[in-house]
């Protein structure tokens, strides 16, 4: 893309996490300003590209577990730009009757998922912070589509380590599980920094000091033992809180080094 047809709303001069996260996986929804940013990521940690892939590839399974399981609403905040293999399209690959609210607070991926969504009676695409949780299960777009006294699967798939604040973050998804009714799940992957200190805290620098997430007050990646209180009061799905190739590879998965994957993934049920 060109900043010269950048849709409206769009801003082409401020790196952007989901533009950024679309040129890791080779996409071409990105504009120099993104590549720039994406590119001195990728210089203090080259295996960026490689832990995307994990993550669209851990996206895949744990979805298919999530219908598997019988759950037919699935809620997925921060959607990122579209690419193949999208959360409905793996739902309705086991069950085509699973309904899917997208959310996202940026209006470019907004724009985009409503472009690729044929409009029908099992998807729907709103624009909603996370930090904002209480707009998102009142909001009327989502109650029409999910009925939240049935269970529900809340993805948080790559999302919560650009919320900085680690107060709003706990709080923000404290509220998502007391919105889930038993039988529920929430699944949720995030960056963690003690698997490679140095090259994640220049990366959280980099997201930051380009304006591609707001500065602070964290300004490193949370550790591993910081995740956890994410899932509090839910029941851990095995294998547990593991990083992304480990949480349930298909049979002759492979990845490729999973000692740099610096991403950690689980479920959690409500029970
Ligand atoms: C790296 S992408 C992840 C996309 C997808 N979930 C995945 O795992 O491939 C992060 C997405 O989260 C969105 N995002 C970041 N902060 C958010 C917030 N506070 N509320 C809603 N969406 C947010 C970004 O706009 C972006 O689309």
């Amino acid at each position: 893309m060109t900043p010269e047809n950048a849709p409206p709303g769009v801003d082409p001069t401020t790196p952007n996490v989901a533009r950024m996260q679309d040129y890791y996986l080779g996409g071409k929804d990105n504009f120099e300003v993104d590549r720039e940013a994406a590119d001195a990521v990728m210089k203090a940690a080259p295996e960026v590209p490689m832990i995307a892939v994990e993550g669209r590839k851990f996206r895949h399974r744990v979805v298919r577990f999530l219908v598997e399981a019988g759950i037919r609403q699935l809620v997925d905040i921060g959607t990122g730009l579209p690419t193949q293999g999208s959360v409905h399209e793996c739902a309705h690959a086991v069950a085509p009757d699973t309904r899917v609210a997208y959310i996202d607070h940026d209006p470019m991926v907004i724009a985009h998922a409503q472009a690729l969504l044929t409009p029908d009676h099992r998807t729907t695409v709103i624009r909603a912070d996370l930090r904002e949780p209480c707009q998102i299960v009142q909001s009327e777009e989502l109650n029409r589509l999910i009925d939240l006294s049935e269970p529900t699967a809340f993805l948080l798939l790559n999302v919560l380590h650009f919320v900085t604040d680690d107060a709003i973050a706990l709080a923000s998804v404290a509220r998502l599980r007391d919105t889930l009714v038993p039988g529920g799940y929430l699944a949720l992957s995030h960056a963690f920094s003690d698997m490679r200190p140095e090259a994640t805290l220049d990366v959280a620098g980099i997201y930051q000091g380009s304006g591609a997430i707001e500065a602070g007050p964290r300004t490193e990646l949370r550790t591993r033992a910081e995740v956890t209180p994410y899932l509090d009061g839910l029941e851990l799905v095995e294998p547990g809180l593991v990083t992304l190739p480990t949480w349930r590879p298909e049979p002759g998965e492979s990845f490729e080094d999973p000692d740099r994957v610096w991403v950690v993934a689980g479920v959690g049920r409500k029970v």
